[in-house]
């Protein structure tokens, strides 16, 4: 058996506006709404998990899950620039008393890609007041994340630096294609600063930023190698270098890029991919926790994101178990990997691309919500229990 260490944390993540559905006041529903968008569909009502979250809790802690990552909404917190919802910090109040009181540990992301329409409207991460806004905003749902271990300040910043551009939805495509603004990049980071500062005024939370691993190969080429360097460094390595110093750092992995010297190639033919058009490629895990853990000079990794787009489950446990071997492999070398949560738990909103890659163990009804558990959150859930993989 292939066994992870006492207390590791197995889990499932979601992302706010991915599935509570009605996340009127941020900039996504505006993006999503406005006319000639590239968005495929709006999110609309999503798996209406701003109701259901107990329900979709016992769902993962009944298989046999621990721990849990999802994120709260700036926009529903702070709706207007100053004014603070009383309700909505209930609300996530709530839901992080509920994942402990069904047995999951609570890992809670501040900013999951989406802001409020008004911070957009203000200039958005170019504005002078970015920083102070975002630190402002930690401030206020401070008292909520009392005891809870994980803290995600900003999900996935090197992608986020790539859709400033947030205003011109035709920057909303898939990874990799948008050059990263680097102002913003610099601005992200010194927000995560700042919200870590903030963070570690409550004893006991562990503060980090999850960064989109991107596993790329260089394909040999003469010049090659060099193009990878200068292209990955921008994109994701220089996020990596930056975690130096935080309490851990989130590590995301998907699948690879294959750069050339002109740079990155698109998916060969003859290799399987994915509902998000991805190569099929679990050793995505390996390569971003250990590309993680030299960069970083050692910081503790989470991985707080790794999963597949399929309509087949059982393609979905034989990508997993192969991102676990990886990870168990990387382990055995000395890394210090904390938990594995795998995207996603439910079915959801892939942003640009709509509700079609269907990354879940639960799958639900578009229309009444119904959930159903894949046989993959089973699977899951039994590794879990048993502390490892036969
Ligand atoms: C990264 C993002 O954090 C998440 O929002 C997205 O749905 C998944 N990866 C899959 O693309």
């Amino acid at each position: 058996m292939l066994a992870f260490p006492e207390g590791f944390l197995w889990g499932a993540a979601t992302a706010a506006h991915q599935v509570e559905g009605n996340n009127i006041g941020s900039n996504w529903w505006v993006m999503e709404h406005a006319e000639g968008t590239t968005i495929v569909e709006p999110s609309g009502d999503a798996a209406d998990h701003y109701h259901r979250y107990p329900e979709d809790m016992r769902l993962l802690a009944a298989a046999g899950l621990n721990s849990y990552r999802f994120s709260i909404e700036w926009a529903r917190i702070e709706p207007e620039r100053g004014h603070v919802s009383r309700a909505a910090l209930d609300h996530y109040r709530r839901m992080i008393d509920t994942a402990r009181e069904v047995g999951l540990d609570p890992t809670v992301t501040l900013m999951h890609f989406t802001v409020p329409r008004w911070f957009q409207d203000d200039g958005f991460w170019r504005a002078a007041d970015a920083v102070d806004l975002f630190a402002r905003y930690t401030e206020t749902v401070l008292p909520l994340l009392e005891g809870v271990g994980y803290v995600c300040t900003i999900n996935e910043p090197n992608i986020a630096a790539m859709l400033a551009g947030g205003e011109d939805a035709a920057n909303l495509v898939a990874y990799g294609l948008p050059n990263p603004d680097l102002a913003v990049a610099d601005t992200l980071l010194a927000a995560h600063r700042r919200s870590s500062e903030i963070l570690h005024s409550v004893p006991g939370i562990r503060a980090g930023w999850t960064i989109a691993t991107q596993a790329f190969h260089s394909t040999g080429e003469p010049g090659a190698d060099e193009k990878l360097h200068e292209y990955g460094h921008p994109r994701d390595f220089w996020y990596l270098e930056q975690s130096a110093g935080d309490d851990f750092v989130g590590v995301q992995a998907y699948t690879r890029t294959f750069i050339g010297p002109d740079g990155p190639r698109p998916v060969a033919e003859d290799v399987e991919t994915t509902l998000t058009g991805w190569e099929f490629f679990p050793e995505a895990l390996e390569l971003g926790v250990r590309s993680a853990w030299e960069l970083s000079g050692g910081v503790p990794v989470l991985v707080t994101e790794n999963g597949i787009a399929t309509a087949d489950d059982t393609r979905r446990i034989a990508y997993t178990r192969g991102a676990l071997e990886g990870l168990h492999r990387a382990m055995a070398d000395g890394i210090d990997v904390r938990g594995y949560q795998h995207w996603s738990a439910l079915d959801n909103y892939e942003w640009a691309s709509g509700y079609r890659p269907t990354f879940g163990l639960i799958a639900f009804d578009r229309e009444t919500f119904a959930r159903t558990p894949k046989p993959s959150l089973g699977w899951l859930g039994d590794v879990a229990r048993r502390g490892g993989l036969d």
